[in-house]
Order: structure tokens, then sequence, then C-alpha cells
């Protein structure tokens, strides 16, 4: 099966300096939804003698008119997707005049319309829809813009500072914008439109003040205050922990409905997807707080790692993705629960990583090859290259950690750099070499190791044997350095002092050859060994602890994540027995029993105990299998719930009944809210009238979270009030379509014969629009990645759903259709019915006249 064209794929390993400088960008807009005028000017300079030709790039751009120092030049070819000028002088300023159709740009890429406003997004390539550029990272040049549009427009907004603003004749008016920084393109923003303003103000720690302001549409002001907050909090974290200072006086972000991601760090004038910084109590979810926080973060801290110092080309993402992740986490866990957000970012790699490492598309966290560049925005680029910066962050400390972020800064400010030259600054300040963990960059999948522990009771040594094996897909990869982090406990469940021959051992092993050996002595009975304590590498271990010390390390670990993982290995036992020999399936009553515990004597984060009471997801238990045994795991799944409900019903009852919500979002209210919403989650498994009163009374409550909670639990135990409280949700907030997101991901998680009818149903809902990826995420995306039965039917049914949508997407924004297409890459773990089925899919968008490279590179991969 071939597509009918072939995309050309870049290769890291051809990188080469640009030919051509541009300096300085003068660029003007003219405003119309159509033919919005475009008139840039240059100032190029040629880097390398006896090049004859610029190469600029250009995308869906009617050119107008070019001039070379104000003479009109013609000595230039229009090839697709490039504007070549030839013979142009060592210096000159370069005019080009081109108009784009903001209105009709439905692929939220370059300058388009979302809801009344403009706006722009430009990373990774964008900028080449909007005029004819060296659209690459390590092009800096610093900008002037100017935005003329119609006086409706009331906010005209762009990088840096305004220099002035005013009138024009025939209803229009303009604003003038300059960005001291030099910038490459994709770092580039404009918007114009008709905003309500929140502002504050930031006082640095040397004095300065910085002007905010978060723009949103007409009358969400209400929802504001908590990015605001968080941009505060960012702000301050990032001088304390990092020592690092905003540069700019002013910083202002935008919230826009339309839009492919999360946010965007566009310098002084970040860009966000409404939904993550839109908030209050009524309306978003303790999560949701928690989202918006951390992603205004995120962008925040872009601004030093990523804006300051930028990426030399976009192999290496990494550098600026990985390393803001790690500051976003930390900033988290700073914040709030280290253990909580340590979770939260283990969950990621194990369901979403290790699977995308594992299948077609993997790719070492600084990819080697690509042809959409959009495809590269992932998992493994961000959360894989985040644990890279972690395990760096483990073997060096904190203190060195930093000594090497001061180096990075004091060599590269203002420069484009790649993933070496911070390894190099790292390695460089800490005297720590870094050699052999640099293949950490190049080598894709995921390390599996197997520990065999061994006790000798005679000299009281107790050893580790570690074998690292290459991931199966990747045979050839060499042995990583990998930081291995440990704790031994005693049988009081006290930690034991590591050592070895009168010397203390670190608590981190440095794993470096395929097979090693640890040996610790001083023991008098066999010690339960807690391994890869805090995940400290992102591997996979294979290990012999037996469920007994699994609930010793439940019970005992330092490391609350260690405690959780340890729970975690508990189920995934005792699913994949249950499906060896499907008996009688019962529950170790021992694990029942540590449950109770749990329940009755809540000590400790509340929080961390709803997540102790967490069956593995799905795709965490899928994980464990070479062919998914999907209608084993979900029957298992929903039979252990269904035990611990019945056996544990009053407990669930008591502690629901005893904690007391005070409606506030300190993180007591935020941890009550998550244990009483895993109490309903199982006692919505059970059809009793007591239970029923509590569910629809908290489903009737004005507290998101709670609302969410008891509306989820109903929909995923199949409880006859499903249908009724969904349309009662659904007349109460149809105004508000981010809220309606959380009704369309309820939906899309029924079950029953009527489920996909029903998803095809709601494509006619007011509130639904294909061209918003939010909208199309909530329904599409919760079905495809959450409703496991329904989407894989074995009658192919649910994948017919996904593969008609993917047609339609394909069209209409290449990149969003991409990213839903992901559950269909690991087609081949399916049993043969399914993966048949998933495949003809595949094979159906092969054929696809019009399709996308996007979605090419994936499709091509997958049936490979
Ligand atoms: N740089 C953004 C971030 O991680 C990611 C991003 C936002 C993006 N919008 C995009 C990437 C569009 C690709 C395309 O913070
Ligand atoms: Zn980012």
């Amino acid at each position: 099966m071939t597509a009918l064209k072939k995309p050309q794929a870049q290769y890291l390993k051809d990188y080469q300096a640009p030919p051509f400088l541009i300096d300085h960008i003068d660029l003007t807009f003219d405003l119309l939804p159509l033919n919005t005028r475009v008139t840039s000017v240059m100032t190029i300079t040629k880097k390398i003698a006896g090049v004859a030709d610029l190469v600029l790039d250009g995308i869906d751009l009617t050119l107008i008119s070019i001039t070379v120092d104000n003479n009109a030049y013609t000595d230039y070819d229009q090839r697709d997707e490039q504007l070549v000028i030839h013979n142009l002088p060592e210096q000159c300023q370069l005019t080009i005049v081109n108009e784009i159709a903001p209105k009709t740009n439905t692929s939220l890429e370059g300058l388009y319309l979302s809801g009344g406003a403009y706006c722009t997004q430009c990373e990774a390539q964008g900028f080449r829809k909007i005029t004819y550029y060296l659209d690459r990272p390590d092009v800096l040049a610093s900008f002037d813009v100017t935005i003329i549009a119609d006086e409706q427009f009331t906010h005209l907004l762009s990088n840096g500072n305004k220099l002035v603003e005013g009138k024009l004749d025939n209803g229009r008016h303009f604003a003038k914008w300059q960005d001291p920084f030099k910038k490459p393109s994709y770092l580039f923003a404009l918007v114009a439109g008709d905003f309500d303003v929140l502002e504050d103000t930031f006082i640095t720690q040397s004095g300065r003040t910085i002007d905010l302001a978060l723009f949103v549409d007409k009358g969400n002001l209400p929802k504001t205050p908590h990015a605001m907050a968080s941009l505060k909090k960012s702000m301050q974290w990032d001088e304390q922990r990092f020592n690092l200072e905003y540069d700019l006086d002013i910083y202002m972000i935008v919230a826009v409905d339309f839009f492919n991601m999360g946010a965007m760090e566009n310098k002084g004038l970040n860009i966000f997807n409404s939904k993550c910084v839109l908030a209050n109590q009524q309306t978003a979810t303790d999560k949701d707080y928690h989202t918006i926080e951390s992603i205004v973060g995120h962008e925040y801290f872009h601004n030093w790692t990523g804006n300051r110092v930028t990426c030399r080309d976009w192999f290496q993402l990494s550098l600026k993705e990985g390393l803001t992740v790690f500051r976003d986490q930390e900033f988290s866990s700073d914040l709030g629960s280290r253990a909580l957000n340590r979770i939260d970012a283990v969950k990621v790699m194990r369901t979403h990583q290790f699977s995308e490492d594992a299948g077609p598309m993997a790719h070492p966290i600084r990819p080697e090859q690509v042809i959409e560049m959009n495809n590269f925005y992932t998992v493994t680029v961000y959360d894989k290259g985040a644990e890279v910066i972690r395990m760096m962050h483990t073997l060096l400390g904190e203190e060195k950690f930093q000594q090497g972020m001061a180096m990075y800064f004091q060599r590269h400010d203002g420069q484009a750099v790649t993933c070496d030259d911070f390894v190099a600054a790292m390695s460089d300040a800490s005297g720590i070499d870094l050699a052999q963990f640099k293949r950490w960059y190049s080598q894709a999948g995921t390390p599996r190791l197997i520990v065999k522990q061994e006790y000798d009771k005679l000299s009281g040594t107790f050893s580790l044997h570690i074998e690292q094996l290459a991931p199966l897909n990747q045979p050839d990869n060499a042995p990583l350095h990998i930081p291995f982090a440990i704790e031994l406990l005693d049988q009081q469940g006290e930690s034991v002092p590591l050592q070895f021959e009168g010397q203390p051992v670190d608590h981190v092993l440095n794993v470096t050859t395929a097979q090693q050996t640890f040996n610790f002595d001083g023991l008098t009975t066999k010690p339960v060994a807690v391994l890869l304590e805090d995940f400290s590498a992102p591997c996979i271990v294979e290990q012999q602890n037996t469920a007994t010390e699994l609930l010793h390390i439940m019970r005992f670990a330092r490391s609350d994540f260690s405690r959780w993982d340890a729970q975690q290995q508990l189920f995934i036992e005792a699913v994949k027995g249950a499906i060896a020999t499907p008996v009688n399936n019962q529950l170790d009553p021992a694990i029942i029993t540590a449950l109770r515990g749990l329940l009755v004597a809540q000590e400790g984060d509340l929080a961390l105990i709803a997540e102790l009471l967490k069956l593995p997801s799905f795709d965490t238990l899928a994980a464990e299998f070479n062919v998914i045994p999907v209608d084993q795991l979900v029957a298992v799944t929903n039979q252990f719930e269904l035990q611990i409900a019945q056996q544990l019903r009053s407990e669930f009852l008591g502690c629901y009944q005893s904690l007391i919500d005070d409606g506030s979002v300190s993180a007591t209210a935020v941890a009550i809210r998550a244990l009483k919403g895993m109490c309903l989650h199982y006692l919505a498994k059970i059809n009793a009238l007591d239970i029923n009163q509590l569910l629809v009374s908290t489903a009737n409550s004005h507290n998101m979270t709670n609302v969410l909670a008891a509306l989820s639990a109903v929909v995923k135990a199949d409880n006859p009030l499903a249908k009724e409280l969904l349309n009662q949700f659904d007349s109460q907030w149809r105004h508000d379509v981010l809220v309606m997101d959380k009704w369309f991901a309820l939906q899309a998680m029924q079950g029953g014969d009527d489920a996909i009818a029903n998803i095809k149903k709601l494509y006619d809902h007011p509130c639904f629009n294909f061209s918003n990826p939010n909208r199309v995420r909530a329904l599409v995306g919760s079905f495809s990645h959450f409703n496991t039965a329904q989407f894989h039917r074995e009658d192919g049914a649910g994948y017919q759903l996904l593969g008609d949508l993917l047609v339609k997407l394909n069209a209409i924004n290449p990149q969003n259709a991409s990213r839903m297409l992901t559950p269909f890459m690991s087609w081949r773990r399916y049993d043969e019915v399914r993966s048949v089925a998933i495949k003809a899919q595949l094979q159906r968008l092969a054929l696809l006249d019009n399709l996308s490279d996007d979605l090419y590179e994936k499709v091509d991969k997958a049936l490979q």
C-alpha cells in the first residue's frame, strides 16, 4: 500500500548554518479577513561568499511585490513553498509585499481568526504562512511590527513594547510595537481583538515593576484571577529557584478558543488555549486549576529556556521543551505535593511515552529524521526529555545543576544552540563526566532492567544483579548511564543505611554496563528492596518482589511515590494472574485489607490515599502484554473494582460522609475532594437507594470537581442515573463551551449498543464544531483513549468512527488530525480481528488524494 505522494524527510546530519542573516525585520499588517496585506522590510547580510540564491520559505502566500534597496526587483523564482531570490548584493534591504486570508485558514497555524479575533501561531513553521522568510530558529532578528485594523479590534498586540498608537481614516487605527530582544520567527506573535483585560504588576527581585495583562473574551473576567496568580507565582519561583528575572517591562497573555495545543511562549505575548486560562469554582475542576498553574508556569519559564537561549534547529526541540517541562514540574512540586506531581509525571511516561517508544513512531528525544515537525511535539521530546534533564539533576545534585544552568546562560544567552551545548555546560560546571550519559539523546526505546536479588545470611550481604537490556525494537542500543535509586527496608519497615566493607554507599547506583552487581553488607535479615526509587530513570524494571514485599513497600517506603509504585505493581500482578488463570479471579484479601487500612486511618495526604485506591489505567496494564487482551483487561478490572466496592462499601461510605469539603481551593480541600471522588467512583458500582441519593445530590452541587466526580462515577459504572444527570448538565451549561467539553467527554465514555450512534448524533449538537480542537478532543479524543470497550468493539465500528473523523480533519486541520490518529499507531499490538480492522482504516487514509504531510508521516510509518 503506497500513498500517492512522498513528502521529503529532513535529517539532523544535514544541518548547515544559514547562508544569509536577517538582522532586522520591519513588518506591517493591514488586517482584513480575506486579504490581509503584509509588508516585510528585512535587513539581509550574506554570510557565505559565493552563495547566489536566497531561498525563503512561504506557504499559501500571494506575492505582490519585491523591492531591493528601494528598486523593484525581478530576478527571482517562485517554487512550491519557496521564493528564490537570485544575485542579491552582500548586504541589502529587501522588501516583500504579500497577501494572506486569515478567515479561510482553518489549520490554526500562521495568521487566523479565532472567534472574532486575529491571532497567530508560528511554532514550529507557521511564520512561512504569514510572509516569505528564513523560517528556521537559528535566524535571529529584531522585530518592529505595525498593526492596522478596524477600530472594533480594540486591542492591537505584538511582542515587546508598544511605541505608538493612533487613529487612521475609514474607521481604522494602528499600533506599533518593538521587541528589543532578537528572536527567531517562531516566537513572533500578533493579536487583534476586542477583549476584557485583567491588569496587575509584579516587582522583580531587582526592584523593576513589570506590567502584567491578561486578555480574554468579553465577559470572562471573573475567570481570570487564577491564571494571573499563577503567573505571579511563576515569576517569583523562577527568581528564587533559578535566579532568573523577567527581562521586558510588560508580559501579556491572550486566551483564544481555537488553538492546536495548550499554549505558546511568544516573546512577551503568550497565546493560550482558553481552556488553559479560564477557571472558577463553578466551571473548573481542581485538576483544571492545577493544569492552568503548570502551563502558565511552563510558558513563563520558556522566556529563559527557549527564548533567551533558543534551538539551533528543530531536531533540538527537547533543548527547550524537555528542560522547560522539568522546570514546570519542579515549580508544581515546590508549590504543591512533590509525590503527587511525580506520580502524574510517571503515569504519562508509563502510559503514553512507553507506548510511543515501542511503536512505529519511536524516536530519540533528539530525533534524527523528520517529515512534518508538528509530529515531533511528542511525549518523548517533552516528557522523556524532562526525565533526561531530571536524571542529570539527580547525578549532579541541585547545587551543581544550578551551576550548570548558570554556565549555560553565561555561554549562550542570545544564541541558538544544541542539546550538546547544554550537556557541555552541565558537565563543565560540575566536573561530572556525562559522555556516556549523552546516549540518552540519540537512542530510542525504553531500556529494560532485569533485577535479581540475592541475600547471603552467613555474611549478611545483599546483592543486586542488574542487567540492562536494549529495547526489543532497538537491538543495537549501547548501554546507558542509568542513575538507579534504591532504598533497603528491614522487617520493621526502617530504612537501612547502605554500606559495603566499611564504606557508605550512595543510594543512587550508577548503572553503566550491560550487567552489573551492587553489594551491601551488615544486614542481619534479608531486606526489602525499593527499586528505581522515585522513578530515577525512564526504564522498565523487571523484579522479583513478592506480593508480601510489595505490601511492605506500600506501607513503609520513605518515598510516597514508591509506595504508590508498589501498589501499582501489586494490581498489575493481580490482573496478570487473573488473566493467566481465570478460575475465580478474587483479589488477594491482603490487598483489600491494605486498602481498608488506608481508608480507615486517613493518615497523611488524602490525595495520595485517593491515588493508592485507584487501579492502573487500561494503557498501563496493556503495556504488560505483547498482544493486548482487550476484553479480559476490561472484564478483570471491572471485577476487581466491583470486589473492592462491595467489600469496602461501608468504609467508602463512612469516609465520604466524615470528610467535610469547605469548597475552597486549599490543598486540604482539594485532597478531600479527590478522596471523596474516589469513594464515589466505587460506590456508584453498587446500585442502592442511599448511594443513588448521594450521587444525585453531589451531581447537583456547585463545585465542578464534585459535580464531575459524581457524573463520571455514574457514567463509568453504567449506572442508570447517567442519562438524566447528563441531560440536566446540558441544559445548565450550554452557554459555556469549556464546560460543555466536560459533558462531551462524559458522553464519549458511555457504554451500550447506541454508544457510537450517540457520538455521531452529538456532531450536530449546537456546541460541537469540527474546526475547534478542544471540542473534537473532548468528544472523539476521550472516546478513543478512554472508552476502551466501545472504541475497540470487535465489529470495528469504533475504528470506523475515528477513521471517518480523520478523513474530515485531514482537510480542516492536519495538525489536529495527526494527534487524533495516535490510538491507531499501536495497531499491531491487538488481536487478529482488531488489528486487521485498524489497518484497514490506516490504508484508507493512505489513499487520500489530499493526504497531509502530518498524516502521511504517521500512516506511512505505521504501515511499514
Ligand atoms: N512551544 C509550545 C509549548 O510547549 C508548544 C506549542 C504551542 C506548539 N502551539 C504549538 C507546537 C503549535 C507546535 C505547534 O509551550
Ligand atoms: Zn514548551
